[in-house]
């Protein structure tokens, strides 16, 4: 019997899903997806075709016209829209302004939410967002709720963003607290640890020593799927 497993990863802003999720999956030769750049691939879109984060019924119209395509790249994951790589214009301050409200949309959760199950349909696969334990993949034998303080979280991006654009750490930090908010507000599959999920704390801990935690209960699991 197969002995691979899914593990879903969920948290807020900065709390290294993204950065432990590809460390785990490289570690277990599993597939790492990350959701929260399908949700950036469409406010991306969105901002192209001028439709305001708030528009339903156009973001409805466009969730029918455009492909989002996740594939292996060089140095990570890369995103396609339609075709074009669009890895470097997802990251952009105007969509992460705009990424929350634009989940927010039941239109495009369901299409999303519908092409992450397809994805994780064979096992192996180490998933990060905001809905992967509750929602898209309620039967993952790991999941993991990854938290650290709202502090913490706006000093790792003002480091990853150092040479790179100048934004106050209070202004960041303002940022991530408001899309804290919106995330666990909105109706539709909010930001929310799943009841068997696992709470990890990354203050403190080092990208390796999160990756170890992750890694231990991995291999319980996959122990008692053998
Ligand atoms: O990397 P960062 O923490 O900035 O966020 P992300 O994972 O790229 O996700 C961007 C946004 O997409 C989040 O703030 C959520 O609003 C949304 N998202 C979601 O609603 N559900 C997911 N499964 C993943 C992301
Ligand atoms: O995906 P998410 O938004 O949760 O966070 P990330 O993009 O993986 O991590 C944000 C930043 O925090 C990255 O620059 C990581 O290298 C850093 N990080 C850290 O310094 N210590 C950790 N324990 C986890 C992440």
């Amino acid at each position: 019997m197969s002995s691979r497993i899914n593990v879903a990863i969920d948290g807020p802003a900065g709390a290294g899903k993204s950065t432990v999720a590809r460390k785990v999956a490289q570690q277990l030769g599993y597939v790492y997806i990350d959701t929260g750049a399908m949700y950036r691939a469409v406010a991306f879109a969105a901002n192209r075709a001028g439709i305001p984060a708030s528009g339903a019924a156009r973001l409805a119209e466009l969730m029918k016209t455009i492909e989002i395509a996740l594939e292996p790249g060089p140095d990570g994951q890369l995103v396609r829209l339609n075709g074009e790589d669009i890895t470097t214009g997802i990251r952009s301050r105007e969509v992460t302004l705009q990424v929350s409200e634009i989940a927010s949309h039941e239109a495009v959760r369901v299409k999303l939410v519908e092409m992450q199950r397809q994805l994780a349909a064979m096992k192996g696969i180490v998933m990060d967002g905001r809905d992967i334990g509750t929602t898209v993949l309620p039967n993952a034998e790991v999941k993991v709720f990854l938290i650290a303080s709202v502090q913490v979280r706006a000093l790792r991006r003002f480091q990853e963003l150092s040479g790179i654009e100048a934004v106050p750490i209070e202004q960041l930090e303002k940022e991530i607290a408001e899309r804290d908010r919106s995330d666990e507000s909105r109706e539709i599959s909010p930001l929310t640890r799943a009841q068997d999920a696992v709470v990890v704390d990354s203050t403190e801990l080092s990208i390796d020593q999160v990756v170890a935690v992750i890694l231990d209960l991995c291999r319980t699991k996959t122990v008692e799927a053998k």
